[in-house]
């Protein structure tokens, strides 16, 4: 597991299909995911194994987000896809905290960093990219303040909630991370 200040990234585990199952088909937090579809208990169980698979070999790292000060409980999931052991790039597809309430309270962050010091100082991977629909202020600051620049525009390449919107693509270098960051302590139980 990797720790930052009130956060760990870990695995997913058998239950945590339903604790995900509980927030997953809220509409409000689906609007910011890759599918807006409802899902079922079946599919998010699947999920989880999938999910697991992919982390053993290595073509994805998907980890759940723990609260680790207070209430060590299942708050969000973050992941690294799309990887390519030859470029050493990978992109971020999901990236989220469930409920509205634990926003805008550092936990995003503390996870962005956490995963970026793992993608960087752990599995030296050189290039990190995502893309975030462009009206996403909130995502977007976060990302730039954890290094992360602007690379370009797509014009109205989602449709949500009945409008088209632009999706900005964004991404940071190994060097720009370690430059601003150094190397992050990590937690004590590393796998
Ligand atoms: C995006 C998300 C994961 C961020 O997590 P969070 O816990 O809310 O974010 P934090 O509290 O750690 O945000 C901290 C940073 O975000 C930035 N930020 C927050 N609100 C902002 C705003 N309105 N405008 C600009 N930057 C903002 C700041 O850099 C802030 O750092 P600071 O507090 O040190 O100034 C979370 O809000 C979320 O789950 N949103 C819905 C899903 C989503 O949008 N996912 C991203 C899809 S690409």
């Amino acid at each position: 597991m990797f720790s930052g200040k009130y956060i760990r990234l870990r695995r997913l585990e058998g239950n945590d299909a339903d604790i995900i199952f509980s927030h997953w088909n809220n509409y409000e937090l689906r609007q910011y995911l890759p599918s807006p579809l409802p899902s079922s208990k079946d599919d998010l169980t699947e999920l989880v194994r999938v999910k697991d698979k992919s982390f053993r070999e290595r073509s994805e790292f998907f980890f759940g987000i723990e609260e680790c000060c207070t209430s060590k409980e299942l708050i969000g999931i973050v992941n690294l896809e799309s990887i390519s052991w030859v470029s050493r790039h990978a992109f971020i597809g999901s990236f989220c905290i469930f409920k509205p309430s634990l926003r805008g309270k550092g936990y995003g962050k503390d996870t962005m960093l956490t995963l970026l010091d793992f993608a960087f100082n752990v599995i030296d991977l050189h290039v990190i990219a995502l893309m975030v629909e462009s009206h996403n202020k909130q995502a977007i600051g976060l990302y730039e303040d954890c290094c992360f620049t602007n690379r370009g525009t797509m014009r109205e390449l989602v449709y949500r909630n009945g409008k088209r919107c632009d999706v900005t693509m964004m991404d940071v270098l190994k060097k720009d991370f370690i430059d601003r960051y150094g190397i992050l302590p990590k937690g004590e139980n590393v796998f």
